[in-house]
């Protein structure tokens, strides 16, 4: 591996990540593309979404049928690796969604990866819709809700390409904890910005729809200096990733396919 590239994989995705702001607990863990590389190397799904792709590095390893959801995708080369399916929506979530392709379909979602716009109401949307379409016994990820900076977790992206950016998607940890206590929410500290999967998911549950407007009216304005940093990291305890991974990824094991049901693509003429 080259030099460069070991760098940026030991600083997290930029390499141009800036020093924690005080009181801020920064994840240290494994890095969350290696945790779903090894998630996907060992893990296939009936079903698989990823909303906010871009150059497909993070889906890339997926033996899972696998959608792909992006308004700009800027490809690499060998995205589809092992995949029996790859379908790509060049559009937002919400039209993806609106398209009715799942329905029409039939396809329940096993693995979900919410990573498009970091912004509170979008990936509440993003949640809301991944559930309703989830399969029994799935799991959704959540990217990017632990940041280190107050900069990086403003609402206006920054003007210069490559700095990192969160959002206001750490609202999301304080949402599903106060109106989904049914939900088992788990912060895995992945660099550099954690990692939140989400199980016990309901397709049934209506309560973050039609709590929307409450929780928008509330959250919304709000910044995490406002909330209080301390608060926001006294409400969880970051899981190790190295340990999930090395359990076998079980909070997938109600919908993991069965090896045999997911052979390798076979090289058929030069
Ligand atoms: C941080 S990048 C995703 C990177 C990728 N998941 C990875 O880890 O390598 C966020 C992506 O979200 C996409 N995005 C922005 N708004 C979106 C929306 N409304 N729906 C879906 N994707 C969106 C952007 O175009 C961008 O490619």
């Amino acid at each position: 591996m080259k030099a460069i590239e070991r760098l940026r994989k030991a600083l997290g995705r930029s390499g141009r990540n800036p020093a924690p702001d005080p009181g801020f607990r920064p994840a240290t863990g494994m890095s969350y593309l290696d945790f779903l590389r090894r998630l996907h190397e060992q893990v296939a799904v009936g079903c698989y979404l990823e909303i906010g792709c871009r150059s497909g590095e993070s889906f890339a390893p997926a033996r899972s049928r696998t959608i792909g959801v992006d308004p700009f995708f800027s490809l690499r080369p060998q995205v589809m690796g092992a995949k029996p399916e790859l379908h790509l929506f060049q559009m937002t979530s919400d039209a993806f969604f609106a398209s009715g392709f799942l329905e029409r379909n039939g396809l329940r979602l096993g693995f979900s990866f919410l990573d498009g716009m970091h912004l509170v109401e979008f990936l509440l949307r993003d949640f809301v819709n991944a559930e309703r379409h989830g399969g029994p016994g799935g799991a959704i990820a959540l990217h990017d809700c632990c940041p280190f900076t107050h900069a990086m977790a403003a609402r206006e992206a920054p003007a210069r390409k490559g700095l990192p950016w969160t959002g206001d998607v750490w609202k999301l940890i304080p949402i599903l904890g106060r109106w989904r206590p049914d939900l088992k929410v788990q912060v895995l500290g992945c660099r550099p910005t954690g990692l939140v999967i989400v199980t016990g998911l309901d397709p049934e549950s209506r309560v973050l729809t039609e709590a929307e407007g409450a929780i928008l009216a509330e959250f919304g304005p709000l910044d995490l200096a406002g909330y209080g940093v301390e608060r926001f990291y006294a409400g969880f305890d970051y899981v190790d990733p190295e340990a999930v991974a090395a359990g076998g990824f079980a909070f997938l094991d109600a919908v993991r396919l069965d090896p045999s049901a997911t052979p390798a693509p076979v090289w058929v003429s030069p």
